[in-house]
């Protein structure tokens, strides 16, 4: 070997002594004067590791971590290209009502978004919204044609929809030309005697479906009676991980008039002195893994309250008053998004998004 020969090779052996004295303080099982990784993730997530990538080469031991930091980047530019509530939400815009919680969550109010900014951001997405309704009985004929008739022309217009349609009678599901973009699925569900039972079960069926296929088909879903109307666009800034919709008739009371469940024997129970807003269960949505945790929270404590033979004052609304004081809501909806006109109109109300149907209980009801 000449000398050349033997310099080369001396410098690789050195190096590898120098690369394998470096793993061995920096691995977890040889911290001989290091922080254990383990315990402190920051160091070992990023101070260290990101800086020596050439000796972990050797060690398959470290793939995964390699992975992480690429998720972590990944994670950041996400992060940056995601859109600031400032980009679309001005809270100023409307003094005269609330328009931000305690918890910094906004309270979406006609004059306070810009939808343009939203439907550019999320026509790049790609988003699919998914919208869940139920109709049962005579249900059926009086609310769901122009439930869905309004929607096909008023949801989240620009963008991908899925329409959920329960119904306890396929055949009677009204014939409705949709527009582009926007499909239905329908399913057969079976009829509940009481009206009472229709709302709360509903809030297991939705659960079942959203495990069986709708989180894999939908980026949001919004669950909604069906017996009211869409007056005017339902667009992308009511998106959100939980959404909650103000109840048209409590939206100025103090949170002592509610009437939210006050026994406590009821799963539903809010005492006196807690709660933030009066939430109607007409429409609520979130991304599927939300909606998922409402309405299996609720079905559980609506089963609470069987066992216990009582039935919270509102039903399947009374439990998601008390999940949304648990688990606060990441957006709130305005009542002009379901807004009941028997109320008037009142100054706030600028813009009516969706208005309550006549409720013509004696008509449509199951009375027991
Ligand atoms: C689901 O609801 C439960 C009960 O309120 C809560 O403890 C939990 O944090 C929720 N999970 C998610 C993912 O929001």
């Amino acid at each position: 070997m000449n000398v050349k020969g033997k310099v080369i090779l001396s410098m690789l052996v050195v190096s590898t002594v120098i690369v394998v004295f470096w793993e061995y303080i920096h691995s977890p099982e040889g911290s001989l004067f290091w922080i254990n990784p383990s315990r402190n993730p920051e160091v070992s997530g990023s101070s260290i590791q990101k800086g020596w990538w050439f000796p972990r080469w050797f060690n398959n031991g470290y793939q995964e971590e390699d992975e992480d930091v690429d998720e972590e980047k990944e994670q950041r530019k996400e992060d940056e290209s995601k859109l600031k509530l400032s980009d679309w939400f001005n809270p100023f815009k409307r003094p005269e009502v609330v328009t931000m919680t305690d918890w910094k969550a906004p309270v979406v109010w006609e004059g306070t978004y810009n939808r343009a900014v939203l439907d550019d951001y999320y026509a790049k997405q790609k988003i699919t919204v998914g919208l869940t309704v139920f109709a049962v009985g005579r249900y059926i004929e009086h609310y769901l044609e122009e439930f869905l008739t309004s929607a096909n022309k008023h949801f989240m217009v620009g963008h991908r929809v899925i329409f959920y349609v329960m119904v306890d009678d396929v055949s009677r599901m009204p014939l409705i030309e949709l527009g582009p973009l926007r499909s239905f699925k329908v399913f057969e569900v079976k009829p509940e005697r009481r009206w009472q039972d229709v709302s709360m079960v509903r809030m297991k069926t939705i659960g079942e479906h959203i495990v069986a296929h709708i989180q894999r088909e939908v980026d949001f879903l919004f669950c909604m009676d069906v017996d009211q109307v869409f007056q005017d666009e339902f667009g992308v800034e009511t998106l959100g991980e939980s959404v909650a919709q103000l109840q048209a008739w409590w939206y100025k009371a103090d949170p002592d008039e509610f009437t939210y469940e006050r026994r406590k024997e009821s799963a539903a129970y809010i005492p006196f002195g807690e709660g933030d807003f009066y939430y109607h269960a007409a429409i609520f949505g979130g991304t599927p893994t939300q909606v998922l945790n409402i309405t299996q929270e609720c079905f559980k404590g609506i089963l609470k309250d069987k066992k216990n033979d009582i039935e919270a004052q509102w039903h399947d609304e009374s439990h998601l008053n008390k999940y949304f004081l648990l688990n606060k809501p990441t957006k709130i909806l305005s009542p002009e998004y379901c807004w009941d006109y028997h109320i008037g109109l009142p100054a706030d109300i600028k813009l009516v998004k969706m208005s309550w149907q006549t409720k013509e209980y004696n008509v449509v009801r199951n009375n027991v």
